[in-house]
């Protein structure tokens, strides 16, 4: 096939390199991206006096047709013009004649597919922050109904002090909180305007680049071109920010496959959110918390591509960056799915907590609150620690829980028991003893779901007064 450009090749490409080579494959979904780029790109040479007004309108409604043929799916990508930007430029000319080809004056690819990066993780992020906050409120919406609910607490997944339901779904939803952090400062450098630094040295034409920004809605403009073209640093820390969201998903996804086997049975997924067994017919599998746990993997993958494909590029562009795209785009893909089915997988689950006999009687939740009552009483906490080590060695010896105890079976193994520590033993007890800022009593957590809910109306005002 014969090169698309340049004068300068006497052979044709390789079949196989044509195929090596292509991305268009792929980078066909930036197309709405890079029209939205010419159209700006376009304007601001018009603005420099380096396209007429009647040409850059030629251009700019020719740009519209692509876009329109693309979106109808009238259009044929071509993988012999190696990428979408060819594509578009290519059919642009095709459509309105050689002005078409004066659309890429001042520019290259090279600032080109950085822009057009840009517009997409901007689109990306602004949609990954609202799933956040979509599966955040789900998270609040249960913990608000399960704020009297009580559940073991578990450290190495052994029985450790009983919590409030919510405060531990309010423990999920802060690492959501800090994620949407990451992602919404991630995007301070995603919104940068790359455009005019051409290929690498910046463009020969006095093109008013800040006004290419503000067509564009960037805030800002890049300062290097060489800089500018070369890194894909936000696009690493898009993925690294997904990566982090991604192993707060599974680590949430583990509970609940734990939490809806018969073994733990503290929560039922609705039929909506789970699947059958093609052979065993009593099964109800939580699928999609499997999925989302497993996905977490693609994305570190791609974080891991994307930082092994940059160490050792020097400045400024270098092909490799054009492996920078799937995995961008899969990343988003994965992260806004899982996102969007655990908010779908949590509005619709139901608690089934134990009851709170069984929360007194198995697992010894409340040692600790047996050994700090002796401290009250002035024991030394270390002492009391042994104590309390002995009594439930012997509660396991007589296979009873701690609260099944006589008073006389207490003061044989110590003097310092007295009637009392049977008030301390009750779970119900024990969370709201837990009274500090951050801690699971009763008023601190609803303290906190106020917290948080002041957080989302505050986002929600935000995101009214943006749109
Ligand atoms: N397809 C290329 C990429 O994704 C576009 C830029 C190509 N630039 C170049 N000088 N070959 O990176």
């Amino acid at each position: 096939m014969k090169k698309p450009w340049g004068g300068r090749f006497k052979q044709s490409t390789d079949a196989l390199m044509e195929k090596f080579s292509s991305s268009v494959a792929f980078d066909r979904r930036l197309y709405a991206c890079d029209i939205e780029g010419s159209v700006a790109h376009c304007k601001t040479l018009a603005k420099a006096g380096i396209l007429t007004r009647a040409e850059a309108g030629k251009i700019v409604s020719g740009l519209r047709k692509v876009l329109a043929e693309i979106e109808s799916g009238k259009f044929e990508f071509d993988e012999s013009l190696e990428d979408v930007h060819m594509n578009v430029e290519r059919r642009l000319t095709q459509l309105v004649g050689p002005v078409g080809g004066k659309l890429h004056t001042g520019r290259s690819r090279n600032d080109q597919v950085c822009l057009d990066a840009r517009l997409y993780l901007r689109r990306e992020t602004a949609a990954v922050l609202e799933l956040i906050v979509r599966l955040g409120k789900s998270l609040l919406g249960q913990a608000r109904r399960n704020v009297d609910v009580v559940v073991p607490g578990y450290t190495h997944l052994q029985r450790a002090q009983p919590v409030r339901l919510a405060h531990h779904l309010l423990a999920h939803l802060e690492a959501l909180l800090r994620d949407r952090e990451r992602f919404a400062d991630a995007l301070k450098r995603i919104d940068v305007m790359p455009l005019g630094s051409a290929a690498l040295a910046g463009s020969n034409y006095p093109v008013d680049r800040r006004y290419t920004a503000k067509l564009l809605g960037f805030p800002e403009v890049s300062h290097n071109s060489i800089d500018a073209v070369g890194d894909r640093d936000f696009a690493v820390e898009f993925v690294s920010a997904a990566a982090i969201l991604m192993m707060h998903l599974s680590r949430f996804c583990e509970e609940i496959v734990l939490w809806s086997s018969a073994e733990f049975g503290f929560i039922e997924l609705s039929d909506a959110f789970t699947t059958g067994s093609s052979i065993m017919p009593q099964k109800k599998n939580p699928d999609a918390a499997e999925l989302v746990r497993g996905k977490s993997g693609r994305v570190y993958g791609h974080l891991m591509a994307l930082l092994a494909m940059m160490k050792s590029l020097p400045l400024a562009y270098n092909r490799d960056l054009q492996e920078d795209k799937e995995a961008v785009f899969d990343t988003a893909d994965t992260v806004k799915m899982s996102l969007a089915v655990m908010a779908g997988m949590v509005a619709t689950a139901r608690f089934k907590p134990p009851s709170p006999e069984r929360l007194e009687s198995e697992g010894f939740l409340t040692a600790t609150e047996a050994a700090d009552y002796l401290v009250l009483k002035g024991v030394p906490f270390r002492e009391a620690h042994e104590i309390v080590g002995q009594t439930v060695a012997y509660c396991l010896q007589k296979g009873k829980p701690l609260a099944r105890l006589s008073l006389a079976e207490f003061k044989a193994i110590s003097p310092r028991f007295e009637a009392d520590v049977f008030k301390c033993l009750s779970a119900e007890k024990s969370v709201d003893r837990k009274a500090v800022y951050g801690g699971t009593a009763r008023k601190r957590v609803l303290e906190q779901i106020a917290r948080l809910d002041k957080i989302f109306k505050s986002i929600e005002k935000r995101r009214g007064k943006s749109s």
